[in-house]
Protein backbone atom coordinates (compact mmCIF):
# COMPACT_ATOMS: atom_id res chain seq x y z
CA UNK A 1 0.00 0.00 0.00
CA UNK A 2 1.73 3.43 -1.33
CA UNK A 3 -0.30 6.34 -0.17
CA UNK A 4 -0.53 10.14 -1.32
CA UNK A 5 -0.67 12.18 2.08
CA UNK A 6 -2.25 15.64 2.05
CA UNK A 7 -2.80 18.04 5.04
CA UNK A 8 -4.12 21.12 4.24
CA UNK A 9 -6.14 22.04 7.79
CA UNK A 10 -4.50 25.73 8.41
CA UNK A 11 -1.68 27.54 7.03
CA UNK A 12 0.63 24.59 5.99
CA UNK A 13 0.43 23.00 2.39
CA UNK A 14 1.86 19.25 2.98
CA UNK A 15 2.02 16.79 1.29
CA UNK A 16 3.92 13.02 1.49
CA UNK A 17 4.05 9.62 0.85
CA UNK A 18 4.04 6.72 2.47
CA UNK A 19 4.74 3.26 1.90
CA UNK A 20 2.93 0.18 4.58
CA UNK A 21 6.69 -2.07 3.64
CA UNK A 22 8.89 0.99 3.07
CA UNK A 23 8.07 3.45 5.15
CA UNK A 24 8.15 7.47 4.36
CA UNK A 25 9.82 8.08 0.57
CA UNK A 26 9.22 11.68 0.83
CA UNK A 27 7.73 14.51 1.80
CA UNK A 28 7.07 18.44 0.87
CA UNK A 29 5.76 21.54 2.40
CA UNK A 30 5.18 25.14 1.46
CA UNK A 31 4.16 27.08 4.88
CA UNK A 32 2.06 30.10 4.94
CA UNK A 33 3.59 31.94 7.53
CA UNK A 34 5.22 34.75 5.21
CA UNK A 35 2.04 36.00 3.83
CA UNK A 36 0.24 35.75 7.27
CA UNK A 37 2.90 36.92 9.60
CA UNK A 38 1.93 40.70 8.08
CA UNK A 39 -1.70 40.34 9.52
CA UNK A 40 -0.44 38.84 12.69
CA UNK A 41 -2.40 35.32 12.54
CA UNK A 42 -3.38 32.77 10.27
CA UNK A 43 -6.53 34.90 7.46
CA UNK A 44 -8.40 31.66 7.05
CA UNK A 45 -9.78 32.86 3.06
CA UNK A 46 -6.46 33.92 2.41
CA UNK A 47 -4.99 30.12 3.51
CA UNK A 48 -8.01 28.48 1.37
CA UNK A 49 -6.35 30.58 -1.72
CA UNK A 50 -2.91 29.75 -1.25
CA UNK A 51 -3.40 26.10 -0.45
CA UNK A 52 -5.33 25.94 -3.93
CA UNK A 53 -2.54 27.75 -5.40
CA UNK A 54 0.14 25.71 -4.26
CA UNK A 55 -0.99 21.59 -3.35
CA UNK A 56 -1.42 19.94 -6.94
CA UNK A 57 2.40 22.18 -8.17
CA UNK A 58 3.42 20.28 -4.64
CA UNK A 59 2.20 16.66 -5.04
CA UNK A 60 3.17 17.00 -8.71
CA UNK A 61 6.94 17.40 -7.55
CA UNK A 62 6.30 15.15 -4.88
CA UNK A 63 5.43 12.39 -7.46
CA UNK A 64 8.11 13.25 -9.63
CA UNK A 65 11.02 12.86 -7.30
CA UNK A 66 9.59 9.69 -5.49
CA UNK A 67 10.24 8.44 -9.40
CA UNK A 68 6.88 6.36 -11.11
CA UNK A 69 4.85 4.41 -8.40
CA UNK A 70 1.94 3.43 -8.31
CA UNK A 71 -0.41 5.31 -5.98
CA UNK A 72 -2.55 2.63 -3.64
CA UNK A 73 -4.74 5.20 -1.61
CA UNK A 74 -5.33 9.16 -0.86
CA UNK A 75 -5.50 9.93 2.99
CA UNK A 76 -6.40 14.01 3.64
CA UNK A 77 -6.70 16.39 6.47
CA UNK A 78 -10.57 16.38 6.89
CA UNK A 79 -10.91 18.13 10.31
CA UNK A 80 -10.30 19.73 12.66
CA UNK A 81 -9.31 23.27 10.88
CA UNK A 82 -9.77 25.51 9.07
CA UNK A 83 -13.36 25.05 6.87
CA UNK A 84 -12.09 26.43 3.79
CA UNK A 85 -8.52 25.02 3.75
CA UNK A 86 -9.85 21.61 4.74
CA UNK A 87 -12.23 21.71 1.81
CA UNK A 88 -9.36 22.33 -0.57
CA UNK A 89 -7.29 19.24 0.40
CA UNK A 90 -10.73 17.02 0.51
CA UNK A 91 -11.76 18.16 -3.01
CA UNK A 92 -8.02 17.84 -4.28
CA UNK A 93 -8.10 14.11 -2.25
CA UNK A 94 -11.40 13.33 -3.69
CA UNK A 95 -11.08 14.11 -7.47
CA UNK A 96 -7.66 12.17 -7.55
CA UNK A 97 -8.98 9.48 -5.86
CA UNK A 98 -11.88 9.26 -8.36
CA UNK A 99 -9.73 9.90 -11.40
CA UNK A 100 -6.92 6.94 -10.12
CA UNK A 101 -10.70 4.81 -8.59
CA UNK A 102 -8.44 4.51 -5.82
CA UNK A 103 -9.54 4.90 -2.14
CA UNK A 104 -9.41 8.26 -0.03
CA UNK A 105 -9.70 7.99 3.39
CA UNK A 106 -10.53 11.05 5.70
CA UNK A 107 -7.64 11.63 8.60
CA UNK A 108 -8.24 13.29 12.15
CA UNK A 109 -5.55 16.21 12.16
CA UNK A 110 -5.20 15.14 15.85
CA UNK A 111 -4.72 11.38 15.40
CA UNK A 112 -2.03 12.43 12.71
CA UNK A 113 0.06 14.30 15.35
CA UNK A 114 -0.72 11.81 17.35
CA UNK A 115 0.68 9.08 15.57
CA UNK A 116 3.66 11.21 14.07
CA UNK A 117 6.39 9.66 16.54
CA UNK A 118 5.22 6.48 15.24
CA UNK A 119 7.32 7.42 12.35
CA UNK A 120 10.65 7.36 14.55
CA UNK A 121 12.89 4.17 14.35
CA UNK A 122 12.07 2.53 17.69
CA UNK A 123 8.40 3.54 17.96
CA UNK A 124 6.30 3.78 20.98
CA UNK A 125 4.17 0.29 20.86
CA UNK A 126 0.42 1.03 22.45
CA UNK A 127 -0.67 1.23 25.01
CA UNK A 128 0.78 4.56 26.23
CA UNK A 129 -0.28 8.15 27.12
CA UNK A 130 -0.27 10.93 24.49
CA UNK A 131 0.35 14.82 25.34
CA UNK A 132 -1.35 16.97 22.04
CA UNK A 133 -0.20 20.55 22.40
CA UNK A 134 -0.79 22.09 18.97
CA UNK A 135 -1.82 25.54 18.39
CA UNK A 136 -5.38 24.46 18.29
CA UNK A 137 -5.72 21.75 20.59
CA UNK A 138 -4.22 20.84 24.40
CA UNK A 139 -5.54 17.23 24.88
CA UNK A 140 -3.90 13.94 27.12
CA UNK A 141 -4.95 11.20 25.78
CA UNK A 142 -5.30 7.37 26.95
CA UNK A 143 -3.94 5.34 23.56
CA UNK A 144 -5.04 2.28 23.83
CA UNK A 145 -4.42 1.16 19.67
CA UNK A 146 -5.05 3.43 16.54
CA UNK A 147 -8.65 4.86 17.01
CA UNK A 148 -8.59 3.58 20.49
CA UNK A 149 -8.60 6.78 22.38
CA UNK A 150 -9.90 8.18 25.60
CA UNK A 151 -9.27 11.81 26.31
CA UNK A 152 -8.36 12.28 29.84
CA UNK A 153 -8.04 15.92 29.98
CA UNK A 154 -8.02 18.74 27.94
CA UNK A 155 -7.85 22.88 27.45
CA UNK A 156 -10.81 24.53 28.17
CA UNK A 157 -9.43 27.90 27.10
CA UNK A 158 -6.81 28.64 25.18
CA UNK A 159 -4.72 25.84 23.44
CA UNK A 160 -1.09 25.93 24.86
CA UNK A 161 0.64 26.47 20.90
CA UNK A 162 -2.36 29.64 21.25
CA UNK A 163 -1.02 30.90 24.52
CA UNK A 164 2.76 30.60 23.55
CA UNK A 165 1.30 33.06 20.31
CA UNK A 166 -0.79 35.22 22.21
CA UNK A 167 1.58 36.01 25.09
CA UNK A 168 4.30 36.41 22.50
CA UNK A 169 2.05 39.18 20.10
CA UNK A 170 1.95 40.88 23.64
CA UNK A 171 5.61 40.80 23.67
CA UNK A 172 5.81 42.29 20.19
CA UNK A 173 7.12 38.99 18.72
CA UNK A 174 6.02 38.07 14.86
CA UNK A 175 3.55 35.62 14.40
CA UNK A 176 3.79 32.44 15.23
CA UNK A 177 4.98 33.48 18.59
CA UNK A 178 5.96 29.84 19.65
CA UNK A 179 9.12 29.71 18.67
CA UNK A 180 10.28 33.40 18.77
CA UNK A 181 9.12 33.58 22.47
CA UNK A 182 11.05 30.01 23.02
CA UNK A 183 14.12 31.85 21.85
CA UNK A 184 13.35 35.26 23.91
CA UNK A 185 13.50 32.95 26.96
CA UNK A 186 16.60 31.94 26.48
CA UNK A 187 18.11 35.43 27.68
CA UNK A 188 15.70 35.41 30.31
CA UNK A 189 16.14 35.52 34.42
CA UNK A 190 14.40 32.54 35.31
CA UNK A 191 14.24 33.75 39.09
CA UNK A 192 12.99 37.04 38.41
CA UNK A 193 9.27 36.08 38.08
CA UNK A 194 7.02 33.14 39.07
CA UNK A 195 4.04 32.93 36.65
CA UNK A 196 1.03 30.73 38.53
CA UNK A 197 0.56 26.78 37.38
CA UNK A 198 -3.05 26.77 36.37
CA UNK A 199 -5.15 24.51 37.92
CA UNK A 200 -2.70 22.80 39.19
CA UNK A 201 -3.84 22.79 42.58
CA UNK A 202 -7.10 20.93 42.09
CA UNK A 203 -7.67 16.69 40.70
CA UNK A 204 -7.90 16.54 37.49
CA UNK A 205 -6.40 16.95 34.04
CA UNK A 206 -7.70 19.66 32.31
CA UNK A 207 -5.31 22.51 31.62
CA UNK A 208 -6.32 26.36 31.11
CA UNK A 209 -3.66 28.81 29.50
CA UNK A 210 -5.57 32.09 28.98
CA UNK A 211 -4.68 33.51 32.50
CA UNK A 212 -1.28 32.53 32.27
CA UNK A 213 -1.20 35.65 29.23
CA UNK A 214 -3.35 38.20 31.07
CA UNK A 215 -0.66 37.28 33.44
CA UNK A 216 2.45 38.58 31.43
CA UNK A 217 0.01 41.69 30.07
CA UNK A 218 0.07 42.37 33.81
CA UNK A 219 3.44 41.58 34.50
CA UNK A 220 4.35 43.98 31.45
CA UNK A 221 2.42 47.00 32.37
CA UNK A 222 3.90 47.08 35.46
CA UNK A 223 7.47 47.44 34.34
CA UNK A 224 9.34 49.99 31.58
CA UNK A 225 9.20 47.03 28.91
CA UNK A 226 13.12 47.33 28.51
CA UNK A 227 14.20 43.53 26.41
CA UNK A 228 15.33 42.73 29.39
CA UNK A 229 11.89 42.62 31.22
CA UNK A 230 10.33 40.67 27.93
CA UNK A 231 12.79 38.06 28.06
CA UNK A 232 12.19 37.56 31.78
CA UNK A 233 8.25 37.60 31.19
CA UNK A 234 8.71 35.13 28.18
CA UNK A 235 11.12 32.91 30.66
CA UNK A 236 8.56 32.99 33.66
CA UNK A 237 6.12 32.23 31.18
CA UNK A 238 7.48 29.43 29.25
CA UNK A 239 8.36 27.88 32.81
CA UNK A 240 4.71 28.17 33.81
CA UNK A 241 3.36 26.37 30.79
CA UNK A 242 5.80 23.62 30.68
CA UNK A 243 4.99 22.68 34.54
CA UNK A 244 1.81 22.70 34.65
CA UNK A 245 1.98 20.74 31.59
CA UNK A 246 4.85 18.39 32.90
CA UNK A 247 2.46 18.17 36.46
CA UNK A 248 -0.55 16.90 34.56
CA UNK A 249 2.01 14.43 32.96
CA UNK A 250 2.97 12.60 35.68
CA UNK A 251 -0.61 12.69 37.13
CA UNK A 252 -1.61 10.74 34.02
CA UNK A 253 0.93 8.31 33.91
CA UNK A 254 0.36 7.78 37.57
CA UNK A 255 -3.39 7.29 37.21
CA UNK A 256 -3.11 5.08 34.56
CA UNK A 257 -0.23 3.24 35.39
CA UNK A 258 0.89 3.81 31.72
CA UNK A 259 4.64 3.46 30.73
CA UNK A 260 5.15 5.47 28.21
CA UNK A 261 3.97 9.28 27.36
CA UNK A 262 4.49 10.67 23.73
CA UNK A 263 4.37 14.00 22.98
CA UNK A 264 3.34 15.74 19.95
CA UNK A 265 1.99 18.55 17.79
CA UNK A 266 3.30 22.00 17.04
CA UNK A 267 4.72 22.57 20.71
CA UNK A 268 6.49 19.94 21.11
CA UNK A 269 9.00 20.86 19.06
CA UNK A 270 9.95 23.30 21.95
CA UNK A 271 13.43 21.70 23.72
CA UNK A 272 13.01 23.62 26.91
CA UNK A 273 9.92 21.42 27.07
CA UNK A 274 11.59 18.11 25.66
CA UNK A 275 13.71 18.55 27.93
CA UNK A 276 11.64 18.60 31.13
CA UNK A 277 9.23 15.94 30.13
CA UNK A 278 12.35 13.39 28.92
CA UNK A 279 13.36 13.85 32.76
CA UNK A 280 10.00 13.50 34.07
CA UNK A 281 9.70 10.90 32.33
CA UNK A 282 13.51 9.48 33.74
CA UNK A 283 11.95 9.57 37.36
CA UNK A 284 8.64 8.21 36.90
CA UNK A 285 10.60 5.23 35.12
CA UNK A 286 8.87 5.61 32.08
CA UNK A 287 10.12 6.11 28.24
CA UNK A 288 9.01 9.52 26.49
CA UNK A 289 8.36 9.86 22.28
CA UNK A 290 8.86 12.47 20.71
CA UNK A 291 8.30 13.20 16.64
CA UNK A 292 11.67 14.71 14.70
CA UNK A 293 11.36 18.61 15.04
CA UNK A 294 9.93 18.95 11.82
CA UNK A 295 7.31 16.41 12.08
CA UNK A 296 6.06 18.60 15.23
CA UNK A 297 4.00 20.98 13.72
CA UNK A 298 1.83 20.00 10.78
CA UNK A 299 3.58 17.92 7.74
CA UNK A 300 2.08 15.47 5.20
CA UNK A 301 3.77 12.39 7.16
CA UNK A 302 1.59 12.13 10.14
CA UNK A 303 -1.24 12.07 7.78
CA UNK A 304 0.13 9.88 4.56
CA UNK A 305 0.91 7.25 7.98
CA UNK A 306 -2.22 7.47 9.70
CA UNK A 307 -4.31 7.01 6.81
CA UNK A 308 -2.02 4.16 6.06
CA UNK A 309 -3.68 2.38 8.52
CA UNK A 310 -7.35 3.30 8.03
CA UNK A 311 -6.25 1.88 4.41
CA UNK A 312 -5.36 -1.49 5.74
CA UNK A 313 -8.08 -1.59 7.99
CA UNK A 314 -10.45 -1.44 4.93
CA UNK A 315 -11.64 2.08 5.89
CA UNK A 316 -12.59 4.72 2.87
CA UNK A 317 -14.44 7.28 2.03
CA UNK A 318 -18.07 7.35 -0.13
CA UNK A 319 -17.49 9.93 -3.00
CA UNK A 320 -18.52 13.02 -1.19
CA UNK A 321 -16.38 15.99 -0.05
CA UNK A 322 -16.49 17.23 3.28
CA UNK A 323 -14.52 18.89 6.18
CA UNK A 324 -15.20 19.13 9.64
CA UNK A 325 -14.31 21.99 11.65
CA UNK A 326 -15.04 20.26 14.91
CA UNK A 327 -14.70 16.34 15.36
CA UNK A 328 -14.52 14.99 18.82
CA UNK A 329 -10.97 12.84 18.89
CA UNK A 330 -13.16 9.81 20.73
CA UNK A 331 -16.35 9.22 17.92
CA UNK A 332 -13.42 7.79 15.92
CA UNK A 333 -13.68 3.90 15.21
CA UNK A 334 -10.96 1.31 15.77
CA UNK A 335 -8.81 0.21 13.12
O1 LIG B 1 0.63 21.46 15.45
P1 LIG B 1 0.79 22.79 14.86
O2 LIG B 1 1.78 22.97 13.73
O3 LIG B 1 -0.55 23.35 14.31
C1 LIG B 1 -1.80 23.07 14.87
O4 LIG B 1 -2.31 21.94 14.67
O5 LIG B 1 -2.29 23.98 15.58
O6 LIG B 1 1.16 23.77 16.06
C2 LIG B 1 1.46 25.12 15.86
C3 LIG B 1 1.70 25.74 17.22
C4 LIG B 1 1.80 27.26 17.15
O7 LIG B 1 1.00 27.79 18.17
C5 LIG B 1 3.28 27.51 17.40
O8 LIG B 1 3.53 28.77 18.00
C6 LIG B 1 3.65 26.35 18.31
O9 LIG B 1 2.95 25.27 17.77
N1 LIG B 1 5.10 26.10 18.34
C7 LIG B 1 5.88 26.27 19.43
C8 LIG B 1 7.19 25.94 19.04
N2 LIG B 1 7.16 25.56 17.72
C9 LIG B 1 5.87 25.67 17.32
N3 LIG B 1 5.57 26.66 20.67
C10 LIG B 1 6.57 26.73 21.56
N4 LIG B 1 7.86 26.44 21.27
C11 LIG B 1 8.22 26.06 20.03
N5 LIG B 1 9.49 25.77 19.75
ZN1 LIG C 1 -1.44 20.62 13.76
Amino acid sequence: MLVLGIETSCDETAVALYSARQGLLGHRLYSQVETHSEYGGVVPEIASRDHLRKLLPLIQELLDAAGARAVGGIAYTAGPGLIGALLVGAAVARSMAWAWDIPAVAVHHMEGHLLAPLLEPDPPEFPFAALLVSGGHTLLVEVRGIGRYRVLGESLDDAAGEAFDKTAKLLGLGYPGGPALAQLAEAGDAGRFRFPRPMTDRPGLDFSFSGLKTHALNTLASLAGTPQDKADIACAFQEAVIDTLALKCRRALRETGLGRLVVAGGVSANQSMRKKLSALAATEGCRVYFPRPEFCTDNGAMIAFAGCHRLLAGQSEPPTIDGRARWPMETLTAA
